[in-house]
């Protein structure tokens, strides 16, 4: 059996006059899941949350949630609600009027809204805190306030817009977890909005990586961090190597990869005669490299290169390193274990690298630019 769907958009476009913020999305989220769209300031992300929402129409294509197409539909009509990057909270306001401000008009009686604020202030830890003063609060109650006004309306979907980029990062870091925490014991779809990716990775099931109003992969954290589809997702994720490369395919067996300065590799991966001699582009994270001070043992491909610069960063180490052959300075990230590797600027050094960590990103397309501007 397939998890239910909860939210469907298909071929959502959105066009500010000359300017198309979001394009062709085609996007299926399931119950239950904390799905997150992760993309440079100014790509769509906010414009496809407020489409979700309500707040903004979609120049084409249907949106629908729980099965009905509420493309028309307007915000508080939908069974969404919406956490903003700014809490929007009303200063003047004590917490208890603050969260129980929708309920207004839902016919409930004093006492079930004052029930249902009691139970949101639990759940996001501000039990009690009723006629605490807005105002009086700190920057991570604040931000549990706006939750708590969102969730007191049981959504069947919360959306939240960088919902924690005004914290700083230690109360941001405890409040992903947290968040995340939250979600799992409640059980709805959260649809979250970032441009960290760290934050992405730590809370989400899935993430759908946006750049230039369209979406360029949609995945869960650890297959978008192993198997990125293209060079701007692989960029976007963690730091990444990368190299230009010459597929080999003599017919049979295993992909061979040519690769800039760590020569012939079996990379294996679909192996199509028709590839052969096509120019290709390939990945490897900083973390993948071996750094050692005498030629490697075990290694599918070792060369040698020479340290340029290094970065401390503390629980790791960053070296700089230039290859013969590798157009780029390379990335090292090493450990910082015990200082089990140390190397000085100018060192030379060399390194280790297994085929299973080259990860093959298709087409060169840079390559193939520079090759049509030649002829
Ligand atoms: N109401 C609007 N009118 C015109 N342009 C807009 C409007 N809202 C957003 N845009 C533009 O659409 C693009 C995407 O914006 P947005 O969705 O806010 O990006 P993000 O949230 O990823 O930073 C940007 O170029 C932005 O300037
Ligand atoms: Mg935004």
């Amino acid at each position: 059996m397939t998890a239910e769907t909860i939210i469907e958009l298909s071929g959502v476009e959105k066009r500010f006059g000359t300017l198309t913020a979001v394009r062709d999305l085609d996007l299926e989220l399931v119950k239950g899941e904390f799905f997150s769209l992760l993309g440079p300031s100014g790509c769509g992300k906010t414009t496809a949350l407020r489409m979700i929402a309500g707040f903004q129409e979609p120049s084409s294509g249907t949106i629908r949630i729980d099965g009905e197409d509420v493309s028309t539909v307007p915000a508080n009509r939908r069974p969404t609600n919406m956490v903003f990057q700014s809490y929007a909270i009303f200063p003047h306001l004590d917490v208890g009027d603050n969260v129980g401000f929708g309920l207004h008009r839902s016919g409930l009686s004093r006492k079930e809204r004052r029930a249902r604020v009691s139970e949101a202030l639990e759940l996001v830890e501000l039990g009690g805190y009723e006629r605490r003063r807005a105002n009086q609060l700190s920057g991570g109650q604040q931000q549990r306030v706006a939750l708590a006004r969102a969730l007191v309306m049981r959504p069947k979907v919360l959306l939240l817009d960088e919902p924690l980029s005004a914290l700083d990062k230690n109360l941001r870091e405890a409040m992903q977890l947290e968040l995340r925490r939250l979600q799992q014991s409640i059980g709805i779809t959260f649809v979250m909005v970032t441009h960290d990716q760290y934050e992405a990775m730590t809370m989400s099931d899935r993430i759908g990586v946006m750049f230039n109003g369209q979406l360029e992969q949609v995945d869960t954290p650890q297959t978008l961090y192993a198997s990125p589809g293209t060079r701007s997702v692989a960029n976007f994720i963690g730091g990444m190597n990368f190299l230009p490369a010459r597929l080999h395919n003599e017919g049979g067996g295993t992909l061979d990869m040519e690769i800039a300065g760590f020569g012939a590799m079996a990379v294996g991966r679909n192996p199509n005669v028709a590839d052969h001699g096509r120019n290709a582009l390939v990945g490897i994270r900083p973390e993948q490299l071996e750094i050692a001070a005498h030629r490697p043992e075990g290694y599918d491909s070792t060369v040698q290169c020479r340290v340029a610069d290094i970065a401390f960063y503390g629980e790791s180490i960053h070296y700089f390193v230039e290859v013969d052959g590798v157009p780029e300075t390379m990335t090292v990230a090493v450990p910082n274990y015990f200082h089990s590797v140390d190397f000085t600027r100018g060192a030379t050094a060399w390194l280790g690298v297994q085929a299973a960590s080259v990860i093959d990103l298709g087409r060169n397309r840079d390559n193939e630019t520079q090759q049509g501007e030649k002829t």
